[in-house]
């Protein structure tokens, strides 16, 4: 599948909204371990219907910014992880570390999906009809998604998933169920269905197997596809 840039821009509309904001470009440009810097809001916040300005500095400056800190941190103690770190240690750290990416991630994409006039129109349409019937079955099913978590936690996403080729509505009860925004390129099934008939409990022979078995090319080839979609983001 070619992508180019408006392909990309209507397949993934949650971070071409974002990506259209110079302060998240700059902010995707610096993106180094421990060094994530908090996005500005992308829009004036007395500016928006409904949704107040008290509101939504305090989920910008607390929730949004907590998260970006605390990745930071995380991201600075796995730097010191080593194959001798107690593998529950790796544990919580991972947990926390997709917490944290993941929450800022979907915060930045919110606050930049934000700001516009409600409607929902033009490519981003046609693709909601084709995968769901029409975009107002599109919306509905939006809207029922949010309600199934209102009271609780959770995000409501409309992406674009590479490997169906076409939009796709996911929940998320917390942060953690997925990375978001990511392009799977190495996948490792680590549940024990993939290895117990061959080395019972012994998983790090199955890592062992799996690594020698390891594709190159084909992770190269979706390497290659990610950085063009990515660019095509950028550009
Ligand atoms: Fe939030």
């Amino acid at each position: 599948m070619k992508m180019n840039r408006r392909d990309v821009l209507t397949a993934l509309p949650a971070g071409a909204a974002a990506l259209a904001f110079p302060e998240l470009r700059r902010e995707r440009a610096s993106d180094k371990p421990g060094t994530h810097e908090i996005v500005p809001l992308p829009f004036d916040p007395t500016k928006l219907r409904g949704l107040s300005e008290k509101l939504i500095v305090s989920h910008h400056d607390n929730n949004y910014a907590g998260a970006v800190k605390n990745l930071n941190r995380v991201e600075a103690e796995l730097a010191n992880v080593t194959k001798d770190t107690p593998p529950f240690v790796v544990a919580g750290l991972k947990e926390r570390e997709l917490t944290f990416r993941n929450s800022a991630a979907l915060h930045e994409l919110y606050f930049g999906n934000l700001a516009g006039d409600g409607k929902l129109e033009g490519e981003l349409a046609g693709a909601a009809a084709t995968a769901f019937g029409s975009a107002a079955r599109c919306e509905e099913l939006i809207r029922a998604t949010a309600m199934a978590l209102a009271g609780g936690s959770g995000w409501v996403v409309l992406g674009y998933d590479l490997h169906r080729d076409g939009l796709a509505l996911s929940w998320s009860g917390g942060h953690t169920q997925h990375l978001a925004a990511c392009l799977p390129v190495l996948v490792l099934d680590m549940y024990e269905h993939s290895y117990h008939l061959d080395y019972g409990a012994a998983a790090a022979r199955y890592v062992d197997a799996f690594f020698a078995n390891l594709h190159g090319e084909e992770l190269n080839r979706r390497l290659a596809a990610a950085r063009k979609a990515a660019a095509a983001m950028r550009a």
